[in-house]
């Protein structure tokens, strides 16, 4: 590392960002984060915030809300990365999604900008039980969600934050594409059951279609065309396509991943 080197971490306020702003601090790697509610403020949707927190940024991990597999979000993806590399940045660390045809728009945008570019495609979070999107219903002892007999190799966050240190401040991970997932296939019932067992109380998992899923969004005040996205990408990636295994937490940290179970354990054992 040389004296001017500076991190952004995108997104660094998130799940994964404040993961990877803790371990870069740890290194003694300088970092900024670039969220709505950080100074500078980041917002992807508005530009002339772009270029204060690109000012001096020699490499960024690259997060975008609410998923880089939304539509439009391969174009400012892309703006922001040529913004980037136009100001000095040369390395960029890019998450995504597994099996994402908007995903991989946006990784191609990325790359067209010539950057030092490393893809990391993440399956679905662990951590999306406890910190996110279905931690209300954990919490209810019920769980709904449009997904059945689907198998998914969840990844544990604090994996993904690993690889994604690693693949950013040492070398060998330039041009590479790494799928970062779990050790192994569960379904959402498997996965509800790991919970309820952890935390020693009754859990349910119910499956539910899509327009169940948006219907209960749009209830709950999410715009209706978010609901609709939203739903959308989930009936993409839990089609059957990623029910396999990838080797990004291997290929890079020479380990194998977090099971659920050990992600259960810590997570919610009282
Ligand atoms: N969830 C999954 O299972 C999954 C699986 C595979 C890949 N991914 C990828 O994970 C990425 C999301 O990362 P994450 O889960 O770490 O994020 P997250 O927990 O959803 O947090 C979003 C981050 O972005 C910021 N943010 C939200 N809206 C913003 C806006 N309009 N402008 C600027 N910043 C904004 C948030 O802070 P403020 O609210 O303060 O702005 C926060 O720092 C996406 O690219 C998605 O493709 C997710």
């Amino acid at each position: 590392m040389t004296q001017n080197e500076l991190t952004l971490v995108v997104g660094g306020t998130g799940k994964t960002g404040r993961r990877v702003a803790q371990r870069l601090t740890e290194r003694g790697v300088p970092i900024r984060l670039a969220a709505r509610s950080t100074e500078p403020r980041f917002d992807w949707d508005d530009e002339s915030t772009w270029a204060p927190v690109l000012d001096g940024v020699t490499s960024i991990y690259l997060t975008y809300a609410p998923d880089a597999g939304f539509p439009g979000a391969a174009e400012l993806i892309g703006a922001f990365a040529r913004r980037a590399v136009d100001a000095g940045a040369r390395r960029i660390v890019l998450l995504t999604g597994r099996g994402e045809a908007g995903a991989e728009r946006s990784e191609a945008a990325v790359a067209a900008t010539g950057a030092d570019l490393t893809i990391l495609r993440a399956s679905f979070f662990a951590q999306n039980f406890s910190e996110d999107m279905l931690i209300d219903q954990v919490l209810a002892g019920q769980v709904a969600f449009p997904a059945d007999q689907v198998r998914e190799p969840f990844v544990d966050l604090d994996d993904l934050a690993d690889v994604a240190v690693a693949t950013l401040t040492e070398p060998g991970h330039i041009g590479r594409t790494y799928d970062v997932t779990g050790p192994e296939l569960l379904t959402f019932a498997e996965a509800v059951a790991e919970i309820a067992a952890a935390t020693g109380k009754d859990i349910h998992y119910h499956p539910i279609s899509g327009q169940e899923m948006q219907a209960g969004l749009t209830e709950a005040g999410l715009p209706a065309d978010f609901a609709a996205r939203l739903v959308e990408l989930f009936a993409e990636v839990l089609d059957g396509r990623n029910a396999t295994l990838g080797d990004g937490v291997h290929q890079v940290l020479n380990r194998t991943p977090r099971t659920f179970s050990t992600f259960a354990k810590t997570t919610f054992t009282p």
